[in-house]
């Protein structure tokens, strides 16, 4: 495997990303337990990520030496760069501030590292950081990549098999830095292909087996992705042992809840209890307006709802959750502060401990994508594996102002038609998420001869990689008017509707 050391790169999971896309299983450890990893791990070969800091600044971060000493292959990205430079006797000059950058590289001689991509004499872009630079190689280090910037792009000791970059081969902007990365961890590591989903799941598979044995687990099922393929997972594991529970706060999407419970019923044949909470959630919602408060409300009557009847069952031993890999990696914080909370995310966190219950979570090990991928491997739907995200606190998050059913059915059915329309017009994929909103507002309109005084539907979509960043998505104007005219039409109490050109940053995703 590859040992990925972090030095707090806002990129760092790319790298893994793009390590495991070419068949090598790989893990990423924050610099402060590099050492730990190291030797947990003994890796065939590891990668330095960028960072934020400044290897010129005393008690800066460092790569352990036993990194060095063990004589495995190493690529040092960046940060990483700077500072194998600095550890193996070279200078760094500081002073630059950090900043991102399109730069073309020009080859000057071959290498493993790029052999079947770059040709010497040829030139090839990149994204370059430009912040402290290496101004004298190491010894027996030498520049086979330059640019007018950057004269040590891409500096290597092909004895000891170090190679380093300035520039962040990671990143879609480097357009070949996948195949860079490949090269790495194929032609100079000398790992094969090996880590697949198949694989995988036949290793969680036996997993799950050896950590539950004949005790009982119980999974919440919000019909998400992530809690799917963790509970078919275990079912696969344990079959009649895993009971899911799926609770239903009235705050699904169209159908949702009775097609989930279909599917896992009667494709899968899981034990699967559909809990109808509607009441409890819709009844203490009401009215109610700031969205945190919403957000606590919904979290905790969802545990209290689990709770409920989870001991119903007589309780479990075991908690199957749908945790995925960037919720596990320790980041590296430089801030030292507590971060803002813009949102409290809604989770089924604190309850293993009050239940006494141990986390099953098969997942741990996997980004998004690669989960869908498993998806698919345990046979779920394309159009169910696709979908767009939906948030835990659901409808009720695009209702601002005060909650009410009705609401939430005006709401319900002007989603379902809009996405409607996205589907028909072959959208759904090309947009990352697309939903309805439902403003507090009413407008005066005008409908057949009578005047109408209803609510303003808001409409939002946008493209994403991990929703972290998002751009609003250029609809075709005619197809804004038609899915407008379309709500107008099919929904009562809705008279006017409205598009979203807000990107995120400053926006948020969700309105609430
Ligand atoms: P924001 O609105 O923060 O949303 O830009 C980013 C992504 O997260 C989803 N989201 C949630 N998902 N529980 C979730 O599981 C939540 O409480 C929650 N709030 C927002 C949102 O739909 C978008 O995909």
């Amino acid at each position: 495997s590859v040992l990925i050391i972090d030095f707090g790169s806002q990129v760092t999971q790319l790298i893994a990303r793009r390590v495991r896309e070419t068949g090598v299983f790989c893990e990423i450890v924050p610099f402060q337990k590099a050492e730990e990893g190291f030797e947990r791990l003994k890796p065939k070969g590891v990668i330095f990520s960028g960072g934020p800091d400044s290897v010129t600044r005393e008690g800066s971060p460092r790569a352990p030496q036993a990194v060095f000493d063990s004589g495995v292959p190493i690529l040092a990205i960046c940060y990483g760069q700077q500072t194998l430079a600095l550890q193996l006797g070279g200078e760094v000059e500081g002073g630059h501030a950090a900043e991102f950058g399109r730069a073309d590289v020009e080859i000057l001689k071959p290498s493993p590292l790029f052999e079947g991509i770059w040709d010497v004499g040829q030139k090839y872009p990149v994204w370059m950081s430009h912040g402290d630079r290496v101004t004298h190689a190491p010894e027996g280090f030498e520049v086979i990549g330059t640019s007018p910037h950057a004269p040590f792009a891409i500096c290597v000791n092909e004895e000891k098999r170090y190679y380093t970059t300035m520039f962040h081969p990671e990143v879609v902007h480097t357009p070949d830095g996948g195949k860079l990365l490949s090269n790495f961890v194929h032609k100079i590591v000398g790992l094969k292909s090996d880590w697949s989903m198949a694989a995988y799941r036949a290793e969680m598979v036996q997993k799950i087996r050896d950590q539950v044995g004949d005790k009982r687990v119980i999974c919440a099922l919000s019909g998400g992705v992530d809690s799917s393929v963790a509970a078919l997972l275990i079912h696969e594991a344990v079959g009649d042992q895993l009971t899911c529970i799926l609770v239903d706060h009235g705050l699904m999407r169209k159908n949702e809840a009775a097609e989930v419970v279909a599917m896992f019923r009667e494709h899968y044949n899981l034990h699967l209890i559909h809990v109808d909470a509607v009441d409890r959630f819709v009844g203490e919602l009401e009215g109610v307006a700031d969205p945190e408060t919403k957000r606590k409300i919904i979290g905790r009557l969802f545990i209290e709802t689990f709770e409920d009847e989870a001991k119903k069952l007589g309780g479990a031993d075991f908690l199957g959750q749908g945790t995925l890999y960037p919720d596990v990696i320790e980041s590296v914080s430089f801030s030292g502060g507590p971060s803002v909370t813009i949102k409290s995310h809604h989770n089924v966190g604190g309850l293993p401990e009050r239940m006494n219950m141990q986390l099953v979570e098969p997942l741990r090990e996997l980004f998004k994508d690669e989960v869908r991928v498993l998806g698919k491997e345990l046979g779920l739907p394309d159009s169910f594996i696709g979908r767009h995200p939906f948030p835990g606190p659901g409808l009720a998050i695009r209702c601002p102002g005060g909650v009410t059913r009705e609401k939430l059915d005006i709401l319900r059915e002007a989603d379902a038609i809009y996405l409607d329309e996205i589907r028909k017009n072959g959208l759904y994929d090309v947009i990352w998420q697309a939903f309805a909103v439902l403003l507090p507002v009413q407008t005066v309109g005008v409908m057949g001869d009578g005047r109408t005084y209803e609510f303003v539907c808001a409409l939002r979509a946008v493209t994403s990689v991990d929703g972290m960043t998002a751009d609003f998505y250029q609809f075709d104007m005619n197809f804004l008017g038609k899915a407008a005219t379309r709500i107008i039409n099919e929904v009562r109490g809705i008279n006017r509707v409205v598009y979203d050109v807000t990107s995120k940053p400053p926006g948020t995703i969700e309105w609430e």
